[in-house]
C-alpha cells in the first residue's frame, strides 16, 4: 500500500497544512510526479501564491472540523478522485502558554485543528483510501510525550498517537496507517506559537530535511516513527 503502488498513473495525494513549513516542503517534493490536493486555512488566492503550479487547493479551516471535512471531500469530488493513494494529515498549531492561562477558545483551536479534524478526516477518507489501496499518515510531534509550555498541544499529539495505533489495527488489510512524530524543525511554527527556543533553534532540522525524512519513513511503512534530534542530525541535513 502507498503512493507508489500503481505506476501506470500519477499518485493522488492529499496534504493538509500545505501552505507553509513541513506541509509545503512535502508538496514541493511530491508535486513534480504526483497529483496533489493541498489543504489549508488560507483563501485560495493566497495559497496559490505559495504552492507550486499545478497543485490543487481547498480552503478547509480545521478549527471547524466538520466544515473542513466537507470542504476537503468537496475538493476530492471536484477532482473526480474516488480513490486516494496517500493522505498526509499535517495541519497543526500550538500555543506556548501556561495551561492555567489557556483560554477555552485557545484550547479548542489546538484540539480541533490538531486532533478532532484529523480524526474526522481519517473517518471521512476511509472509503477513498480503501478504493485507492492507500496510506494514511498522521503528523504528530515528539512533544506527544509531554512538552513544557505546550500542554494542550502535547495532549492533542498524544491523542493522534493513540488514534493511529488503534486505527492501524482496526484498518489492517484495508488501509495502512502511520503516525510520524517530527522533532523541532525550523518552520517558524515556534515563533507563531509565541515560543522562543533560544540558541537551541540552531539545531532544529531544516524544513526540507524533515520532509525528506518523513517521505523516507512513509516508504518504510512502520506504524509509529519518531524523528528525534539524534535521528536527523545523524542522517545529516543535506541530500534528497
Ligand atoms: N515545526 C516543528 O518544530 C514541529 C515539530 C513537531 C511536529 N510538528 C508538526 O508538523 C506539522 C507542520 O508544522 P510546521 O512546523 O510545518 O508548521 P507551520 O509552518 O506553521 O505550518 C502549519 C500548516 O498548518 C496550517 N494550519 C494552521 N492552522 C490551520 C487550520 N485551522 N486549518 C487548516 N490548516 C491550518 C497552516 O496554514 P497557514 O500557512 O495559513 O498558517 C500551515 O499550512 C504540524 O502538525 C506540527 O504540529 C512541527
Amino acid at each position: 500500500m502507498g503512493a507508489e503502488r500503481n505506476s501506470s498513473r500519477p499518485a493522488r495525494i492529499l496534504i493538509t497544512g500545505a501552505t507553509s513549513g513541513i506541509g509545503l516542503a512535502l508538496v514541493r517534493r511530491h508535486a513534480p510526479k504526483a497529483r496533489v490536493l493541498a489543504g489549508g486555512r488560507r483563501a485560495a488566492a493566497d495559497a496559490h501564491g505559495v504552492l507550486p503550479d499545478g497543485v490543487s487547493y481547498v480552503q478547509a479551516d480545521q478549527r471547524e472540523p466538520e466544515r473542513a471535512v466537507a470542504a476537503i471531500l468537496g475538493g476530492l469530488d471536484e477532482l473526480g478522485w474516488d480513490g486516494l493513494d496517500l493522505a498526509i494529515l499535517n495541519a497543526g498549531i500550538g500555543h506556548a502558554v501556561d495551561p492555567a492561562e489557556e483560554t477555552p477558545s485557545m484550547l479548542r483551536d489546538v484540539l480541533d485543528t490538531n486532533l478532532f479534524a484529523a480524526i474526522a478526516l481519517a473517518q471521512a477518507l476511509l472509503a477513498r483510501l480503501e478504493a485507492g489501496q492507500g496510506r494514511l499518515v498522521l503528523i504528530g510531534s515528539t512533544a506527544h510525550k509531554g512538552a513544557p509550555g505546550f500542554a494542550s498541544y502535547a495532549a492533542a499529539k498524544a491523542g493522534l498517537h493513540g488514534f493511529a495505533r488503534a486505527l492501524s489495527e482496526e484498518w489492517k488489510g484495508r488501509v495502512a496507517v502511520q503516525v510520524i512524530h517530527p522533532g523541532p524543525t525550523d518552520t517558524g511554527m515556534h515563533a507563531r506559537a509565541g515560543h522562543d527556543p533560544g540558541r537551541v533553534a540552531r539545531l532544529f532540522a531544516r524544513t526540507e530535511t524533515m520532509a525528506r525524512l518523513i517521505d523516507r519513513l512513509i516508504a518504510g511503512g512502520r506504524t509509529v516513527e519518531t524523528i528525534s534530534f539524534a535521528r536527523f542530525l545523524g542522517r545529516g541535513q543535506g541530500g534528497r
